[in-house]
């Protein structure tokens, strides 16, 4: 062996080396999150479910809470929401399902599938845009329910996207109504 091959190769091991190297410590760094997610403090699992008094709730406004790091709005709806919500044919819908986490995979989009009680008065979801996450804003849009500004996606009054770039209604997270006035959410 001359002396470059010989000078290459121990380049080309301790290249091997510097990587193995590297490849344990990222693993060590990957594992440590998932440890620490399967003994959760006591802290993490309370805040997985909350309880809100809605009781304070007028028809035609909401509520928006934070919950595990997110925005979740609670509106209460008139009459003319739940009506221009149902009225909606499900072929009009980008998005056929329900997105709601309350409901098996499959179940279709109509409003009935997305609002918390059987009169629909009640819809809860998350207030992320499923285009790139920002907040959409409530009482907006050209279908009177909920706009988000960041590229112009427009959700109906059942938090359906109607037009815009968004792929997705709103999320319905798991939630109910645990007495009169009290929702739980998780
Ligand atoms: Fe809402 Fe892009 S993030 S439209």
């Amino acid at each position: 062996m001359s002396h470059a091959e010989d000078h290459e190769g121990t380049r080309r091991d301790f290249l091997y080396y510097a990587t193995a190297g590297a490849g344990a410590i990222t693993a060590g760094a990957a594992i440590w999150p998932l440890a620490n997610q399967m003994n959760p403090s006591a802290d993490v699992r309370a805040l997985s479910s909350i309880r809100v008094d809605v009781s304070g709730i007028a028809p035609g406004t909401q509520l928006t809470v934070k919950w595990l790091g997110k925005p979740v709005f609670i509106r209460r709806r008139t009459e003319e929401e739940i009506t221009a919500a149902r009225d909606v044919e499900l072929s009009e819908l980008p998005d056929q399902g329900a997105e709601n986490g309350n409901l098996p995979n499959g179940a279709d989009a109509s409003d009935e599938n997305r609002s918390l009680d059987e009169t629909g008065e009640w819809l809860v979801m998350m207030g992320v845009c499923t285009h790139l996450g920002c907040v959409p804003l409530g009482d907006a849009g050209d279908f009177g329910g909920w706009f988000c500004p960041c590229h112009g996606s427009h959700y109906d009054t059942s938090g359906r996207i109607r037009k815009g770039p968004a792929p997705r209604n709103l999320p319905v997270p798991v939630a109910e109504f645990v007495d009169a006035s009290t929702i739980k959410l998780g």
